[in-house]
């Protein structure tokens, strides 16, 4: 039995009415669920302005949001809003913010393998800064300015070679790594005399990424560490420190504020003599506790003596972190969001997987039963961006919620959706 949801986990405007029925930003949840259908992405509108605000404070040098972790015009206007740039790491996500509005100088583009049409692009737009991450990128960016004379501001992405307490699949910061340019090999330095040498680039900085949901402040601690030597020597002005604060899903986790993370690692550099103005780039500790998916419960099969399935219109197409790296949620009907969770259930999608879960160790109400609207919180962030339309299901619709009102900003996708790209 696991007692009721631990409130900590829900968005910061939520309220939970005398009879059990929660409201998010003043919109009450089957009341939207209603309105706009399952599966839903809800967020407290608010709440992601509020971590945007905390953010900008945190890193007064200037902080990017990682769109990756969420991203449709609606959040980019949000975010710019709220005085972030915005990290952009493909050509489409570059794309959406753009065409929310948002400044190209705001915009800082990543990516281990930019194409040279969209590193074109990003010139052509002026973004504010390019992270470049290999030898191959410098080259493309050589060629690109012998056709223009143009030089773009550019950091060098360096890993430090430390690995960070996270999952293997989300941890970057080891010189074993896709990413950027190792320092230990020694490619960090012969890319910064390149770069330094180089017309083609104005370089104005250094950045590193160590990995995401990172609890453990000592990893950014040691990557700072890690890195002084290399940014006192080279003296640029800017030094990023990525993103990666991890963020509490289930009961018995916590994790550093942003105001503590932006705190130790600017005493960190400070301490170690470093000048360079420190920015940062987080997603997921903006936008991750900002949202709850709800669904609808369709079936529910008892396996006698092993466990309760739950059955519901989503799973591993909205999000698929629990398969991909064995994420855990916690889950509530916000119908009876204070009652006590006495059942243990498996909550599962529609997909023809057995793989296909959303909550492995769940627990609900008794009295849970079929055509329930059924909640996982703290899906904000790496869900809506990371779904995908196996077995065609439609990619869900999001809606920002505040004052009680409940705006729709990403429709649900339709059938004809499906074929549009498809040629007859
Ligand atoms: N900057 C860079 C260069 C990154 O690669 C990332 C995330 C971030 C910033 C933002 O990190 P955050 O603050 O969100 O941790 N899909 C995985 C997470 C992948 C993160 C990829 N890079 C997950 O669902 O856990």
């Amino acid at each position: 039995m696991a007692g009721p949801l631990p409130t900590h986990l829900l968005p910061e405007h939520s309220e939970i009415a005398a009879d059990g029925r929660l409201s998010i930003g003043g919109c009450d949840l089957l009341d939207v669920a209603a309105e706009f259908g399952t599966p839903l992405f809800v967020y407290d509108e608010q709440h992601l302005r509020n971590r945007c605000r905390e953010a900008v404070a945190a890193f007064p040098d200037g902080v990017a949001y990682a769109t990756k972790a969420f991203l449709c015009v609606a959040m980019a206007k949000l975010v710019h809003e709220e005085g972030m740039d915005l990290d952009v790491a493909t050509g489409g996500e570059l794309h959406v913010a753009l065409t929310a509005g948002v400044p190209a100088e705001k915009l800082v583009l990543h990516g281990n393998n930019k194409s040279l049409a969209e590193l074109a692009y990003a010139r052509t737009v002026g973004v504010g800064r390019i992270v470049v991450d290999s030898f191959d990128e410098l080259e493309r960016l050589t060629r690109l300015h012998q056709d223009d004379g143009y030089a773009p501001k550019v950091l060098l992405r360096i890993t430090p070679g430390i690995e960070a307490h996270t999952h293997e699949f989300v941890m970057t910061g080891q010189e074993d790594s896709k990413f950027g340019f190792g320092l230990r090999s020694g490619a960090a330095g012969r890319a910064i005399e390149l770069a330094s040498a180089s017309p083609a680039v104005d370089l104005v900085g250094i950045h590193m990424h160590i990995g995401s949901q990172v609890f453990v402040a000592d990893s950014f601690h040691d990557a700072v560490e890690a890195m002084v030597p290399f940014v006192t020597t080279h003296d640029l002005p800017e030094f990023s420190i990525g993103g990666g604060l991890g963020v509490p899903y289930v009961e018995g986790e916590s994790a550093p504020t942003m105001a503590d993370w932006g705190g130790a690692i600017q005493a960190a550099a400070r301490e170690a003599g470093i000048t360079a103005r420190i920015t940062a780039e987080p997603g997921r500790s903006i936008a991750a506790a900002a949202a709850v998916t709800l669904y609808t419960v369709g079936t529910i099969k008892d396996v006698p003596g092993v466990r309760t399935f739950l059955s519901v219109d989503g799973g591993m197409s909205d999000n698929p972190r629990p398969v991909l790296y064995g994420s855990g949620y916690e889950t509530f009907l916000p119908r009876a969001t204070d009652a006590e969770r006495t059942k243990p259930v498996r909550v599962v999608g529609k997909h023809c997987e057995s793989g296909d879960l959303l909550v492995r160790e769940g627990w609900v109400p008794d009295d849970v039963a079929i055509d329930d609207v059924l909640a996982t919180p703290v899906t904000g962030a790496y869900g809506h961006s990371m779904g995908s339309n196996y077995n065609k299901i439609l990619r869900p619709a999001v809606v920002f919620c505040r004052d009680g009102d409940a705006r729709l900003v990403v429709r649900r996708e339709s059938f004809d959706d499906l074929v549009r790209n498809d040629v007859v």
